[in-house]
C-alpha cells in the first residue's frame, strides 16, 4: 500500500516537472547578437575555408549537407538543427556567430576553439547549405 503511494506521488512530481518545461524551449541567441555585421560576407575564399573547417569538425555531427544526420546524433541528447532548413537559414549571421560561439549542450561552444574569423567562415559555410528552391 505505502509504495504504491510513492510510485503515485513520484509520478505526479515527475509530470508536474515535464509540463513545467512544456513547451521545450526553442534556443535563440540574443538580440543583441543580430547587430554583429559579417565581415566576410560574400568573401568566397573565407566560404571554401568554412567548409574545411566544417568538414572537419561540424559534419559528425550536423552531416555533409547539414541535415543534421551526423553519424554521432544517435548518441546525442537532442537532433542537430537542419542548417537548410528556413529556421535556420531566417536567422542573421550575428546570430548564428552567436550560436557557434556559445553552444547549447550537446552543441559545443567553439569560443575557445576557433578565432572570430574561422567562425565567420563556418557562417558563410552554412549559407551556402540552404535548400534548393
Ligand atoms: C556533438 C555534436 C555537434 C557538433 C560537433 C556540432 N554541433 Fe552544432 N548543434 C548540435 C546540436 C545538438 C544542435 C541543436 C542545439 C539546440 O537546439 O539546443 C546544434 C545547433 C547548431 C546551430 C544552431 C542552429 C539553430 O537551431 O539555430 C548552429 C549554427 C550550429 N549547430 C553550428 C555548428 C557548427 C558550425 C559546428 C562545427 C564547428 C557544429 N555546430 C558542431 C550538435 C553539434
Amino acid at each position: 500500500m505505502k509504495t504504491k503511494i510513492s510510485v503515485i506521488i513520484i509520478a505526479i512530481v515527475g509530470i508536474s516537472f515535464i509540463m513545467a518545461a512544456w513547451p521545450p524551449q526553442s534556443w535563440k541567441a540574443p538580440a543583441s547578437a543580430d547587430s554583429k555585421l559579417n565581415p566576410l560576407k560574400d568573401n568566397a575564399v573565407a566560404t571554401k575555408e568554412g567548409k574545411k573547417l566544417y568538414d572537419q569538425t561540424c559534419v559528425v555531427c550536423h552531416g555533409v549537407k547539414g541535415k543534421g544526420d551526423g553519424v554521432a546524433v544517435p548518441g546525442l541528447t537532442k537532433v542537430p538543427a537542419d542548417h537548410s532548413s528556413a529556421t535556420v537559414q531566417g536567422q542573421t549571421d550575428g546570430a548564428l556567430y552567436w550560436k557557434i560561439e556559445n553552444g547549447n549542450p550537446p552543441m559545443p561552444s567553439y569560443k575557445a576553439t576557433y578565432l572570430p574569423t574561422q567562425i565567420w567562415e563556418l557562417v558563410n559555410y552554412i549559407r551556402t547549405l540552404a535548400a534548393k528552391k
